[in-house]
Order: structure tokens, then sequence, then C-alpha cells
């Protein structure tokens, strides 16, 4: 699970590798920027080989059900868009619809008032399948580097269009996965040139959305490759789950989770209205971007980003996902996008939802409550022990004074988040390992101070 408690772990590690490849690092406010299209004006190619769609949820966890639910409503508008399951290829631990804590068995929702996107969905690459390494392959087309799952890989020609949607929790440069190792954004770029460079895809399409996703891209997608990306946030910011408890519209009331998020949703709800002959990439863009946004007030909501071959965004929606015949007559007509949500919760807090409604739920002295209690106060306890690790190292290193800015300076933006990737791996997995050491070595220091109470029940002995 890529959480809260990572993120300043990350930061952390970013901050040290960036800085040391450019010393005079000064913390820097990104506005939200559209830069002009840079890369060749070749512009508006809708001829089609065959259309590809890769589509992946990140995470696992009941209280994540959001992304699978993202992931499978993403089929099916692939599916009623005209493109065969031989060129769907679905990532999902598959843990939502079957698990005990849904209300609605074998039955995924995407939408308070919405019906099930579960049913049909390939089951691709499931469970532990779902990983940096199959990911990679499939991207490839290199079915022998494939372990596990179905073996379907973009077995694609020169003359095809590619589709990839992903969707997670993020931190700066690095996507979830459900198992170690994550997903960092030079790794990926790098298989995106390996794929061009082998001419298998005339341009290739990528939706994204995580918690700082701009940073994947950021100053690393070149802009001569083909490939087209838009991110739910920009390098250094949240993105937002939606249609959580208490958000107007709410889930049903036995949905103690989020079911979407907003980006995702967002583009999602749009195509599956419109005619995608007559909508461009570009006019979807620009309809998410005000949707994720609230209509340019972030209120909540982040800033919707594009990388790469700008140029590519004049093209229809309808050569990578194709278009549903019933919606022939919706023809895009510019500024109508549908109703926005009024709140959302950011990525991070849409975890704690969960246990939280879960909590509030059960009736006082009900025989799950205290359970639901522990369970809360565990994930709470997790989180800010994480934090109170990273900004304390932040503190020794830098001083109190300066450890809270540095932790939160970023470089300027186009620049990409470090210049030296495994640096930041590294330092990943060496601060990952102090806190759980730090943190097993309190859990003790705790236990020990009073044995007969559970751990996390108790916060007054410290
Ligand atoms: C496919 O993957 C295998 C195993 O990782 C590797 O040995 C091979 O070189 C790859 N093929 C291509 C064309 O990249």
């Amino acid at each position: 699970m890529m959480a809260a408690r990572l993120r300043l772990a990350l930061l952390l590690s970013v901050f040290l590798c960036a800085a040391r490849a450019r010393p005079s690092l000064e913390p820097t406010i990104r506005l939200p920027s559209e830069r002009a299209a840079a890369g060749e004006a070749e512009g508006a190619d809708d001829a089609v080989g065959t259309r590809w769609a890769v589509l992946i949820a990140g995470s696992n966890g009941y209280y994540n059900y959001r992304h699978q639910a993202d992931i499978c409503h993403a089929y099916q508008i692939m599916k009623k868009g005209g493109l065969k399951d031989e060129n769907i290829i679905v990532f999902m631990y598959d843990d939502i619809a079957h698990s005990p804590e849904n209300p609605r068995p074998g039955v995924i929702i995407n939408h308070p008032q919405g019906g099930d996107v579960y049913a049909g969905v390939p089951k691709d690459y499931t469970g532990r399948e779902v990983n940096v390494n199959n990911f990679f392959a499939v991207l490839l087309g290199n079915k022998t580097a494939v372990s596990g799952g179905s073996g379907k890989v973009v077995d694609s020609g020169p003359n095809d269009h590619i589709f990839v949607y992903y969707s997670d929790h993020g931190g700066p440069g690095v996507l979830g996965m459900p198992t170690y190792p994550y997903l960092y954004g030079d790794d990926l770029v790098n298989v995106l040139k390996k794929k061009h460079a082998a001419g298998t895809y005339k341009s290739l399409v990528f939706y994204l959305e995580a918690c700082e996703s701009g940073s994947i891209f950021e100053g690393l997608l070149p802009n001569n490759i083909n490939v087209y990306a838009t991110t739910a946030s920009n390098a250094d910011e949240s993105s937002w789950g939606t249609y959580c408890p208490g958000d107007n519209p709410s889930p049903p009331p036995e949905y103690d989770t989020c079911l979407g998020d907003l980006y995702s949703i967002a583009w999602m709800e749009d195509s599956d209205f419109h005619n995608l002959r007559t909508e461009s990439l570009k006019q979807q863009y620009n309809l998410v971007k005000d949707r994720t946004s609230v209509h340019n007030t972030y209120t909540y909501g982040s800033h919707v980003m594009q990388y790469g071959s700008l140029n590519l965004n004049v093209q229809h929606l309808s050569s990578y996902i194709g278009t549903n015949p019933a919606n022939d007559g919706n023809k895009f007509v510019e500024g109508n996008s549908l109703p926005s949500s009024t709140r959302a919760v950011n990525q991070r807090d849409a975890d704690l939802v969960y246990f939280w409604q879960k909590y509030r739920k059960l009736a006082e002295g009900s025989p799950g409550k205290n359970d639901a209690r522990k369970e809360l106060l565990e994930v709470m306890a997790h989180r800010s022990h994480v934090d109170n690790s990273v900004e304390l190292i932040g503190s020794l290193l830098f001083g109190s004074e300066d450890g809270p800015r540095v932790l939160k300076a970023v470089r300027a933006a186009g620049d990409p988040l470090v210049d030296d990737w495994s640096c930041l791996k590294s330092m990943v997995s060496l601060l990952l390992t102090m806190i759980a050491a730090v943190m097993k070595q309190l859990f003790l220091s705790l236990h020990s101070c009073m044995p007969d109470k559970p751990l996390f029940s108790s916060g007054s002995c410290i």
C-alpha cells in the first residue's frame, strides 16, 4: 500500500537525491501550468490499426475499492467501444467483488447509482501477478518475460494505437503495486522508449490517476516518441477519491468506502456519454481538468496535467478507446460537462474514510465495535509514527527550523523529480527499513511499558 506513511519518506529521499545533483535547490511554488506544445506538428492522424488497452489497478484491500472499480469501469468502456477482449489486458488484484466486506457480493460499482462494472472483466493478471515485471512485459509484448496470468500481452504492430490507464496510490516518482517493488517513473518511461524503439505502435495514450502523478512524467517523458499522457495531479499534490461516504452524491448507505477517483470518473463518465468520434483527446483533457479542479476553484481537487507529444491531442478518442454506437447521437459540444460532486476526499485520507465509517456505524457495545476501533487507531497510529520518524530525520539532518521546509521543497516545473533515480530507489528502501526498525523498537517499548494492554488501543502510555 502506497499511502501517507510512505509520502514523507519519499519526499525526504527526493530531497536528498535532488540536492546531490543540484546543491542550490530552492523551494518552488508551482502554479497550474499549461505548457505550450513542443514536439513536431504531425497531428491529426486518426487512422487506426488495432486498438489495444492495458488497464491496471495497482492496489489491493477493500478500503481501496475505488481503484479496482475504476479499472472495471474502464474495461466496460473499451468493450462497448468495440475493442476485443484479446486486445484488452486487465491487471487487478481481484479481492473486492468477493470480499466479505462487499455489501453486494460479486458486484462492483463505480457510481452511487451505477450498475455492476465487474461482470465480464477478464482476469488476465490477478493477485501477486499484478507486479511491475508483468506490467512491463505486457507493455513490451514480451510473452516469455511474463510470469503467471493469462499470458496476454500487447502484441502490437507499427500501425496500432495503445491506451494505458493506471489507477492507484502514488508518491513522488513512484506508483503503487499490490506487492513490492513499486513502479518508478524513470523505469516506466524507459519501457515506453523501448517500445517506441521496437516500432510496435503508432501512438500511445497514457491516463494516470495517482497522487503526485505528474512526477512520473515531468521532465522525463520525451515529446518525440508519440506518447501522450495526462495525469490526475501535478508533480507535488494529492489526487482525490470521490463518491465517498458523506459526499454528495454519496454511495448507497451500505458502502463504507469511496467508489471512485475524481480524475478517473471525470474521463470515464464523459466517455460513457459522448460519441467519441467527435471528441478529441484535448477536449476531454480540458473537460476533465475542469471537473477535477471543481471549475478551476481547487476548493478540493488537483491540477490535471498533460505531457509528451501534445500534438497527438487533436486526435479523436475513438482512435484509442473506440466509441459506443448507442452514443452516436451525443455529439461532443464544448462545455457540456457532467455535474460535479460537491466534495471529494484526497486519496490518502480516502483510506481512512473506510476504517472510520466502519467504526462509526457499529453500535456501541456490539461485538465488532472494539475491533473496528482498534483497526482505525492502528492505521492512524501507523501513519503518524512514520510521519513523525521522517520529520525527526529531517530535523536531525537540516535543523528543526529548516527541516520542515526542506522536506517540502520541490524542483522547478519541467524538471524531473531527481536526476539520479538509483539514488532515489536506494534511499527509499533504506528509509523504509529504518522506519520499520524504529517502529518496531517503539512498539516493543510501548508493550513492555503496558504488557497487559493491546499495542494500539492505548496512546496514554507515551
Ligand atoms: C523478453 O524477455 C526475456 C526474459 O526476460 C528476455 O531474455 C528477452 O530478451 C526479452 N525479449 C525482448 C525482445 O526484449
